[in-house]
């Protein structure tokens, strides 16, 4: 896709990133996207039943497929497939829409999510592009759209530090961005840089540091995601696209899996996972759907869950992050359920969709007494316990449209009661402009996170090392999967890191790449990182729903 970045300045919600196109397309379609004409967008019915005064002419087709190569294959993909985050118009609700509902949307844009407003191009070129989106369907990737892509060179100048691009990470690299190194709102423009993913040339894999090896542990996969281990040793996978939980056991001496089975089916996009009690014995598997809890009797084991799915709590749901990971207080009172925001950045106050989320949610183990642990925190995508202290940590994918160097995602350990500053503050006093003015009570009770990751990097999920494979440096580290950007112009991210904690339980700022690689050099991603877990035996396991495997990284001892 083309790398030219769009000279534009809004803001959009979606830097979770959702994995493979076609996924992106079908579950936007089903997140809260209207599928009937009428309410496409909330399109007014008079505007949704104009006709398209093109209708049937090829000529208007013809035109309409070169303006949407040159104003929207760079979001929405070549063929209207999706991209990223970016929902795919071949099928879904695009395709169920009237052309007068779609004319009024183009022209209106959906500005604060991403969608820019076309109304600047004249209404013939609208209705030109209405005629060929109906038509995306029938059209078929061609050589010059592959070629096109695989063409793009990375032409921007070098990052200045602390920020860098995929071209500039490499293992054992560390970084340390302060408070003081941020730019100003604006001071670049925003990116539309979601990317197409493409097939792992075959001789590339990621790159470790000195004395670790990787290999491939699993492959086909359906968008796998979050990955945790039982106290038995069996590894349990979130496979969020194809709604399954996945069980592996054992390992083998070429580091693959020596057993597989699903544990459960039919899940809604499940994501985070726990188990309860805490300890050797637990009784119950909990799994983060994006609409509720649920929670299946486990016994140790058990290779396929032995009870139906019994529902534990209800959560907000709808559109923008559709993740909800889950995890349980070391007392096996308190279960943190991570809830993200539903839009980029639109004002709590005002917006009832925004009701509950960008917040920690605490509950008792049975689903009850609701309260707001932690707020605005903008997307929670991973939370964790560290094993030592029963403190609560999480990553947090923060805003877009602030420009290539705003505003940094993070990782922190999380203060009960503690606000984070989405979505009018951020970084401690630093008020978002698009929302000026607003909440100046607040300005001195943002904290500022522990950890500031490189802006849009995608932060999901996070780990604490505790095995003892590593080298004794990394016992008590965290690792983060950074599943990578969008809305920079170079891409960022797209690796795993390591947050050294210098065996004192906290973290300095400082952090490290650690597994990097998923990006070519002509700025292809062919992989992107979700989750880690370290595996009984002591390497990483990292999820990677790009190439919908799973890498393992084993310490094999430094080279002599
Ligand atoms: C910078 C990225 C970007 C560009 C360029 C872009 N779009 Fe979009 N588009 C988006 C995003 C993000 C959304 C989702 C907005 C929302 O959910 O409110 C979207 C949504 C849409 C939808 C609604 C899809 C659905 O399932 O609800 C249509 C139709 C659409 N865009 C058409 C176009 C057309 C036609 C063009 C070119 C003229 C275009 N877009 C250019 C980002 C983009």
């Amino acid at each position: 896709m083309a790398k030219q970045p769009f000279a534009l300045l809004w803001p959009s919600y979606f830097a979770f990133s959702l994995p493979v196109c076609g996924l992106a397309g079908l579950l936007f379609a089903t997140a809260g996207h209207a599928t009937d004409a009428s309410t496409f967008h909330n399109a007014p019915s008079s505007a949704s039943s104009v006709a398209n005064p093109y209708s049937g002419q090829t000529s208007a087709v013809t035109a309409g497929a070169a303006l949407y190569a040159a104003h929207c294959a760079s979001c929405h993909g070549a063929i209207g497939q999706g991209t990223g985050n970016i929902p795919a118009l071949a099928h879904g609700a695009t395709q169920q829409a009237s052309a007068g509902a779609l004319f009024w949307f183009i022209t209106q844009g959906s500005v604060n999510n991403g969608m820019p407003s076309w109304a600047a191009l004249p209404a013939q070129q609208r209705w030109q592009i209405v005629s060929y989106l109906k038509v995306l369907p029938t059209v078929k990737a061609t050589s010059a759209a592959q070629d096109e892509a695989i063409a793009s060179p990375i032409t921007t100048p070098p990052p200045h530090p602390p920020f860098t691009d995929f071209r500039y990470e490499a293992p054992g690299k560390v970084r340390k961005i302060t408070v003081a190194d941020l730019p100003a709102p604006y001071a670049t423009s925003s990116a539309g840089n979601a990317p197409t993913v493409v097939p792992r040339p075959a001789d590339v894999i990621p790159r470790a540091p000195e004395g670790f090896k990787v290999n491939l542990y699993a492959e086909g996969l359906g968008t796998p995601r979050v990955i945790r281990v039982a106290p038995n040793g069996d590894i349990f996978l979130a496979e969020s696209g194809s709604g399954q939980i996945r069980i592996f056991r054992g390992m083998t001496a070429e580091g693959k899996p020596g057993q597989t089975d699903v544990f459960a089916t039919h899940l809604d996009k499940p994501y985070g996972i726990a188990f309860y009690p805490q300890g050797p014995n637990p009784q119950w598997v909990y799994v983060g759907n994006t609409n509720a809890v649920v929670r299946f009797p486990y016994r140790n084991g058990d290779l396929q869950a032995r009870g139906k799915a019994e529902h534990v709590v209800d959560l907000p749901h709808g559109p923008g992050h559709w993740t909800r990971d889950v995890a349980f207080s070391l007392d096996n009172k308190t279960m943190y359920v991570a809830v993200g925001s539903a839009s980029n950045v639109d004002d709590s106050d005002t917006s009832p969709a925004e009701k509950d989320r960008a917040n920690i949610l605490a509950f008792d183990p049975d689903g009850s007494n609701k309260r707001v642990y932690a707020w605005g925190i903008r997307n929670p995508s991973g939370i964790a316990i560290d094993p030592k202290n029963g403190q609560l940590w999480t990553t947090v994918n923060e805003r877009d449209g602030l420009g290539d160097n705003l505003v940094p995602d993070y990782i922190t350990s999380v203060r009960e009661g503690g606000f984070y500053g989405w979505p009018w503050w951020y970084m401690g006093a630093h008020q978002d402009p698009r929302h000026a003015g607003k909440h100046p009570e607040l300005k001195d009770r943002v904290i500022t996170p522990d950890v500031i990751l490189q802006p849009h990097n995608a932060s999901l999920q996070i780990a604490f090392y505790e095995a003892s494979r590593f080298p004794k440096e990394y016992d008590g580290d965290l690792f983060a999967a950074e599943h990578g950007s969008w809305n920079k112009a170079t891409r960022v991210g797209y690796e795993l890191i390591r947050i050294p904690r210098h065996h004192t339980g906290k973290a300095s700022g400082e952090y490290e790449d650690f597994l990097t690689g998923f990006v070519l050099p002509n700025g292809q991603v062919w992989g992107r990182p979700v989750s880690v877990t370290a595996a009984p035996d002591g390497s990483l396991l990292v999820t990677d729903d790009g190439s919908n495997s799973i890498w393992r990284v084993d310490y094999v001892g430094a080279k002599h």
